[in-house]
């Protein structure tokens, strides 16, 4: 019978055959798959295996100091974090339509990853987070496809592998944080809720600055910080806030504001394909609204998405 203890057992019995003395390279987002994926071949082949987080500076906050407690500290991983966040930046800059924004990105991500692959020197094989959904998805049997709408923006072409290692290939997601919690992961890491590659860029209408992303930066995690603390977490497929590019008046004290709207979204799913608005209750959002008017510099106004997908997307963007 399949259990999750055999399953690790085997996975890594036949990665540390298949590596041999030889080295992998895994690119970390800090998502469930990636890790858990990135865990099992550490099991295997220890600080053989480096893992770079291309940090873009489109991140939550305090998330890159997450990944890296996690990997570095609690389990010894060889990681190297690249703060490459100055180069996207000025990538974006004056960039406003939503797919250019993810092209650039995705383009720019590659060539982080593959100049520090280049200097590591020479590595035997790649580990990918891919899993069960994701290889129906691309419609493939063999050969390896990125995940479609991923994080990285396609394979390193640059690089010379012996081959790709992807671990998680006949799991389905429910399985993969089972694994995850086998192997002593944080709940935090396995229960993520799914972030896009473009990270908080699409999370901002219009141009990506450094300004509007602290904003947006400290009322998501407000809005995360309350959606745990009423226990809804696990719940709620997906919960973020958006930088709408609107301003609107407001008033404080005898003061008239004119400052940006930051919209709420939290949607359940099962997949992501399509969803629905969460029925969060009217006190938690009021916490929340209140929190980010009173707390977030240049915020004067909450509003709340309610809206399914389709016909919205789960994102703005
Ligand atoms: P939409 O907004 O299309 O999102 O309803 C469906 C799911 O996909 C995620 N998403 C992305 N993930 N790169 C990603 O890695 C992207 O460009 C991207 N766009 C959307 C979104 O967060 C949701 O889970």
């Amino acid at each position: 019978t399949w259990t999750m203890t055999s399953f690790i057992e085997d996975t890594v019995a036949s990665i540390k055959e298949r590596v041999g003395n030889g080295s992998a390279l895994c690119a970390l987002s800090g998502g469930v798959d990636s890790s858990v994926a990135a865990m099992l071949v550490h099991k295997a082949i220890g600080r053989r295996l480096t893992c770079i987080l291309v940090d873009h500076g489109l991140m939550r906050q305090d998330e890159v100091e997450e990944v890296e407690r996690v990997f570095k500290e609690q389990f010894n991983v060889n990681l190297v974090v690249v703060d490459a966040s100055d180069r996207f930046l000025s990538k974006l800059k004056g960039v406003t339509d939503p797919e250019r924004k993810r092209k650039i990105i995705g383009e720019e991500f590659i060539r982080v990853f593959e100049e520090q692959a280049k200097a590591l020197g020479h590595i035997d094989y790649l580990v990918q987070g891919t899993i069960y959904p994701d290889v129906i998805e691309s419609g493939r049997g063999d050969a390896a496809v990125i995940k479609s709408h991923h994080n990285v923006g396609g394979l390193p072409e640059d690089i010379d592998f012996k081959g790709i290692i992807e671990p998680l290939r006949n799991l389905f997601k429910d399985e993969v944080r089972k694994v995850g919690l086998e192997l002593g992961m944080p709940e935090k890491v396995v229960w993520r809720q799914p972030f896009p590659g473009p990270g908080l860029a699409i999370r901002i209408i219009g141009e990506v600055t450094p300004e509007k992303l602290a904003i947006l930066r400290h009322a998501d995690a407000i809005l995360r910080a309350e959606i745990a603390k009423a226990g809804l977490d696990r719940e709620i497929w997906q919960y973020f806030a958006v930088l709408t590019g609107m301003r609107s008046v407001g008033v404080m004290g005898d003061e008239r504001t004119y400052d940006y709207t930051i919209a709420l979204r939290a949607v359940t799913s099962t997949d992501g394909m399509t969803a629905d608005w969460a029925r969060i209750p009217y006190d938690v959002l009021s916490n929340i609204s209140n929190r980010i008017v009173n707390e977030v510099q240049n915020v004067n106004r909450v509003v709340y998405d309610i809206t399914s997908k389709p016909p919205a997307t789960i994102e703005w963007e």
